[in-house]
């Protein structure tokens, strides 16, 4: 399987951290108090949502699902730092779309993630999600952000210094038929702003109206809630 997220992995946590707190934040602050039986993180990453949610909720098994080796990576190195949270974590490496859980959660989420689920599989992996969830569980993913394929001029997400070194993050897009094809580049700069290397990933997106992943969920067997606002979008909430 080619891993997209092979370039991103390892600058992963260094420019996108601060995004990560503030989402999880916000949605702890409005379901955290509900856990007590587990957790599911579909599309983990390096784990940085999952050890926030690990952190200020009871002592319940956590089951991450992710199925690049390089976010793996990241994520296997979070838990040798954290024996807690490794004991309590089961990491899948596997898509969301071989997702075959009983129910054991009341918490499933999937943030920054979604929109690589290809449309035609989307119905069957809400499915999925709702099958690992017990009764009264609630679904967390992020408000879609692109509703159409659209041309995005290149910009700079994040910048941070390492040692004498600087490394910058940048993302283009241009529409490709239905989907959504994305560039990220890292640049690594020196002391002096030459550059020591640049790494290129690429993938493709699907985007969705809002309404209609909505409408996907209830079709799934969920209620949607009242979204979450966090500072830069609205988580949306499913309750099976
Ligand atoms: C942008 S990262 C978000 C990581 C993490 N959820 C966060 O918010 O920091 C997207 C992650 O989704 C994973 N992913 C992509 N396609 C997936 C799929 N079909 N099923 C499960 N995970 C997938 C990628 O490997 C990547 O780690």
């Amino acid at each position: 399987m080619v891993d997209g997220y092979a370039a991103a992995a390892q600058y992963y946590d260094l420019l996108h951290t601060e995004r990560s707190a503030a989402r999880t934040q916000a949605l702890l602050a409005a379901v955290g108090a509900d856990v007590r039986h587990g957790i599911l993180d579909l599309g983990a990453g390096t784990g940085s949502v999952l050890a926030a949610l690990g952190a200020q909720t009871p002592d319940v098994p956590i089951i991450a699902v992710e199925p690049s080796v390089g976010m793996r990576t990241a994520l296997y190195a979070r838990l040798a730092a954290a024996p807690g949270l490794r004991a309590r974590t089961t990491v899948l490496p596997e898509t969301a779309e071989r997702l075959a859980l009983g129910e054991f959660a009341d918490l499933a989420v999937c943030l920054d993630t979604s929109p690589a689920f290809p449309p035609p599989y989307r119905p069957d992996i809400w499915e999925r999600v709702r099958n690992a969830l017990v009764p009264g569980g609630v679904f967390l993913l992020d408000e879609p952000h692109l509703t159409e394929p659209i041309a995005q001029e290149p910009r700079e997400f994040g910048r941070v210094a390492v040692g004498t070194h600087t490394v910058v993050g940048s993302v283009r897009g241009e529409s490709a038929g239905q989907r959504q094809w994305w560039e990220y580049r890292y640049t690594v700069l020196d002391g002096e702003g030459e550059v020591v290397s640049v790494e290129e990933t690429e993938f493709y997106t699907w985007p969705v109206m809002p309404e209609e992943l909505r409408a996907e969920l209830a079709d799934a067997g969920f209620v949607v809630k009242d979204d979450i606002p966090y500072d830069g979008g609205q988580i949306i909430q499913a309750r099976r």
